[in-house]
């Protein structure tokens, strides 16, 4: 019989390829969804909704234990939903952390027997790497996350790693790129437009991972016999930050203004800004303070080899190929 594997944001960018990934694994897939979430990309019949409110533990329990009468035991769950952008600094906290503490509760209280809990957190759980060395991140350092995003990831790690009911894994994904991905997509949009913007003046190193082998990486280590451990994945490569507009450009044959904007005046300017919002508007705006902090910093790279070793597999995808994948499904969607 087919594992049960439920993948909760399974409507964002990351869980639409981890529900794809898993059907082709061969899994029994359950997306874990909002009433509102976007199903665009959670077409294939084969896929069984599960609404869940993540938000409310009693509810949450009430829901898994019908969705465990109707359809039986989950044999794993993969807790992907998260906030990567947040209206109010407390919302990351909110749901990053008390939303992954409300779904082990539940799946506790609803009798669910897992065979193990996957956490998609982030390197960003972890913080920057030396900037004098250029060291990359090591799973075993530790860690020390400059943003509350990154705060409020750890804090999910550690309710997971201390709850000692279900076998868990924590995944830190670097920064991950792919096809629905919007994030890199403003980057690639001004490249078309002819700019090609970087925060700092300073030589920056960062890692990447392209959102298939994320997928293929997550699912296979949940459906491995590996339990009670993490992996930080990346492609395995360093890339210098201008690699990325060097891909870009060449994949869009588009030449560029190149405008390196150091990170003081930046930082100054976005907090400003930052302020004004919050006082008037009571909300953050998407280049904030944190985010300007985190994607300034020098040194992103990371060590990912015990995951490729232990997966006895290698990234499919290398910046190019990712990217030149990546821009043609944006111009194919008319994203660009
Ligand atoms: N993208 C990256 O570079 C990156 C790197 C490292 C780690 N991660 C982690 O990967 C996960 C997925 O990120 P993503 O880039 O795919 O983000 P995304 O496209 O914004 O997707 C986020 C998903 O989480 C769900 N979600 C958000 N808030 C929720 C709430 N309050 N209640 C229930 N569901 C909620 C969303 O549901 P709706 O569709 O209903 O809003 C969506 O399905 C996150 O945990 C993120 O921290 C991302």
């Amino acid at each position: 019989m087919k594992k049960k594997i439920l993948i909760t944001g399974a409507s964002g960018f990351i869980g639409s390829y981890l529900v794809e990934e898993a059907l082709k694994q061969g899994f029994d897939v359950y997306a874990g969804i909002r009433r509102t979430s976007n199903r665009e990309f959670l077409q294939d019949k084969r896929i069984h909704f599960v609404e869940l409110n993540l938000s409310s533990p009693l509810q949450l329990e009430q829901q898994l234990a019908a969705n465990k009468q109707f359809y039986g035991n989950f044999d794993y769950v993969v807790h992907n939903a998260g906030l990567t952008q947040a209206k109010k600094k407390e919302d990351f906290f909110t749901v990053n952390c008390g939303y992954t503490k409300n779904m082990l509760t539940a799946l506790q209280a609803s009798g669910m027997e897992l065979q193990k809990f996957v956490l998609i957190s982030s390197l960003a759980a972890y913080g920057p790497g030396d900037t004098e060395t250029f060291e990359p991140i090591e799973l075993e350092q530790k860690q020390e996350p400059i943003s509350i995003y990154g705060k409020s990831k750890l804090c999910a790690e550690a309710f997971v790693r201390s709850s000692n009911h279900f076998p868990y894994i924590v995944i830190n994904p670097t920064a991950v790129y792919g096809p629905r991905d919007k994030d890199f997509l403003e980057f690639v949009k001004l490249i078309n437009k002819g700019i090609e913007p970087y925060i700092g003046i300073h030589k920056q190193m960062v890692s990447l991972i392209y959102v298939k082998d994320l997928a293929r990486t997550v699912i296979g280590i949940t459906g491995s016999p590996i339990i009670d451990r993490s992996y930080i994945v990346s492609d395995g490569l360093a890339y210098p930050k201008e690699q990325l507009g060097t891909a870009v450009k060449s994949i869009l044959d588009k030449r560029t203004l190149k405008i390196k904007i150091p990170a003081i005046p930046i930082r100054i300017i976005i907090t400003a800004i930052e302020k004004v919002q919050q006082l008037f508007l009571g909300s953050l705006p998407f280049l904030n303070i944190d985010k300007v902090r985190e994607i300034s910093s020098p040194n992103w790279l990371c060590n990912s080899t015990q995951l490729w070793i232990d997966l006895s597999t290698t990234a499919n995808y290398y910046l190019e190929d990712g990217m030149k994948e990546t821009i043609e499904w944006y111009k194919e969607n008319n994203w660009l």
